[in-house]
């Protein structure tokens, strides 16, 4: 690392993430080097992101409005944030505006409460979105899904057929960057040619995409130009509660901002208000400066070592953990198996004839790996991999409405993040070999009320990890890294 705080190859990306050599009990009370691949959900925090806030914080102020130095100081900074999340994604910021929000679920809620859709406007979506880019939608028009292959890839013909059916009723495309359940990347530049072509406006939602590609939203002239764009802090190592949203800012120009109160206003008089000019204008409240400023940070930090090279070693993680686990019997993987330049770190899987919560709490107790399983809040995209059936669906669905999770479908998922090696990748392929060939010790029970499996007799006491009140004086005293 050239110094102490900021890192600039891929190397130093591993020695940056904060518990990189944490150890955690297992079943059998040794403990072990947590393995973390559970990157799609939430990253580590770099350990130069958190340098940064650290830095930052005798300059901490609220912002805009005040007078006093230090506001005058974490103003500047906080607008500066704003511009280089900004030019991350290639935004022309003299039309486009970047608005700070919690997440990319409020920043797709947003969108959609601001872009004044009637139930006669139509936007279309597919069935492989999260939840976030799906349910915003419903509230406020009539949504088409277009489905997928067998394989996880959208059926582009039918969302061609679709942009032609509803031509000009068509007020937005919806698209996800990148699956969280395949890793699948869309052909954006693709689909926003056939959505200006149409007359409409696209939207991605790079949550999983922005971590792992780099990502130009292209000229606003260009056919092939993306108009609007989230993404989460929390998915990039800068867990500090910022998410984003990037669009024209003629579009937020109009209309009342869909939370009022402080910030958002040039005027108010009992009788009238005048609203800010964005982004002010969709930041209602005191903002998350710190936050902004450790997105804005992650964001140096990974533009130094290369977004590219991030990329690359990636897709070389894929192939190496490929390679290995297609020779594993009874893995039944889903979505792309090879040729992954179009498909981002994520792994998904079911062993023949175990329950995919077995599995990822077998991982977590025994293997001190992190996974996820289930339906990763893209339930019917999952449920679609596994062709459930209409009539297993309902049954399903009544079952878990009734507050049994015991048969609720699912897969397995394991999330790479650029500072994950060829390492971890043999820990998990060495755990999952032992749990195909049944060798694992523990007696595990499931819960029908969560879905979730437990070993009978693993009880680690959690709050002795770490303890609010005592943090600065017991620091992770029971389960200590390595170096310590
Ligand atoms: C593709 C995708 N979109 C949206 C989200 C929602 O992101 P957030 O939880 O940051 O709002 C997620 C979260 O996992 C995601 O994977």
């Amino acid at each position: 690392m050239k110094n102490e705080t900021n890192p600039t190859t891929l190397n130093d990306l591993r020695s940056d993430i904060i518990g990189i050599d944490t150890m955690v009990p297992l079943l059998d009370g040794t403990k072990r080097r947590y393995v973390f691949l559970d990157n799609a959900a939430s990253t580590p925090t770099f350990r130069s992101v958190l340098k940064c806030i650290e830095d930052f914080m005798p300059w901490y102020s609220g912002v805009h409005r005040g007078t006093g130095f230090k506001s005058l100081v974490a103003t500047e900074l906080y607008d500066h944030a704003h511009d280089i999340i900004g030019n991350f994604v290639g935004a022309d910021l003299s039309s486009n505006v970047v608005i700070l929000v919690k997440n990319s679920t409020e920043a797709i809620n947003k969108l959609a409460n601001r872009l004044n859709l009637s139930k006669d406007d139509v936007v279309i979506t597919t069935i492989m979105e999260h939840h976030s880019n799906d349910l915003p939608w419903r509230k406020h028009c009539k949504v088409i899904h277009i489905n997928v292959e067998d394989d996880g890839h959208l059926k582009y013909d039918d969302l061609r057929y679709a942009l032609k059916t509803y031509k000009g009723k068509v007020k937005l495309v919806a698209i996800t960057g990148a699956s969280n359940i395949t890793g699948i990347c869309m052909p954006m530049y693709d689909i926003a040619k056939w959505v200006h072509d149409a007359g409409a406006m696209i939207f991605v939602d790079a949550a999983q995409l922005a971590p792992h590609r780099p990502i130009d939203i292209l000229p606003n002239t260009d056919p092939s130009h993306i108009d609007f764009i989230a993404f989460s802090a929390h998915k990039m190592y800068a867990p500090f509660g910022t998410g984003v949203l990037i669009g024209p800012r003629k579009v937020f120009e109009k209309g009342e901002p869909d939370t009022v109160g402080g910030g958002v206003v040039t005027a108010v008089s009992l009788d009238e208000v005048y609203w800010s000019a964005p982004p002010d204008k969709d930041e209602a409240g005191s903002p998350n400066v710190v936050g902004a400023i450790a997105l804005a940070k992650v964001i140096s930090v990974m533009e130094e070592v290369g977004m590219d090279k991030i990329a690359q070693h990636e897709t070389e993680l894929l192939e190496y953990a490929y390679k290995k686990i297609k020779g594993i019997p009874k893995i039944i993987l889903y979505g792309p198996t090879d040729n992954f330049k179009n498909k981002v770190g994520v792994i998904t899987f079911n062993v023949e004839g175990m329950h995919n919560a077995l599995v990822a709490a077998i991982f977590g107790t025994e293997g001190g790996i992190g996974l996820r399983n289930g339906c990763f809040c893209a339930h019917p995209y999952v449920k679609r991999l596994l062709k459930v059936t209409p009539e297993d669906d309902r049954r399903l669905t009544a079952e878990m409405v009734s507050g049994n999770k015991t048969n609720l479908p699912g897969l397995v998922r394991a999330s790479l993040g650029c500072y994950n090696n060829e390492d971890d990748i043999d820990i998990f392929v060495d755990m999952l070999q032992r749990v195909v060939r049944g060798d694992y010790r523990g007696e595990y029970v499931m819960n029908p009320k969560t879905g979730t499996f437990s070993a009978k007799g693993y009880k680690p006491d959690l709050g002795k990890c770490f303890s609010i009140d005592e943090s600065t004086r017991h620091r992770i005293e029971r389960y200590p890294s390595e170096a310590s």
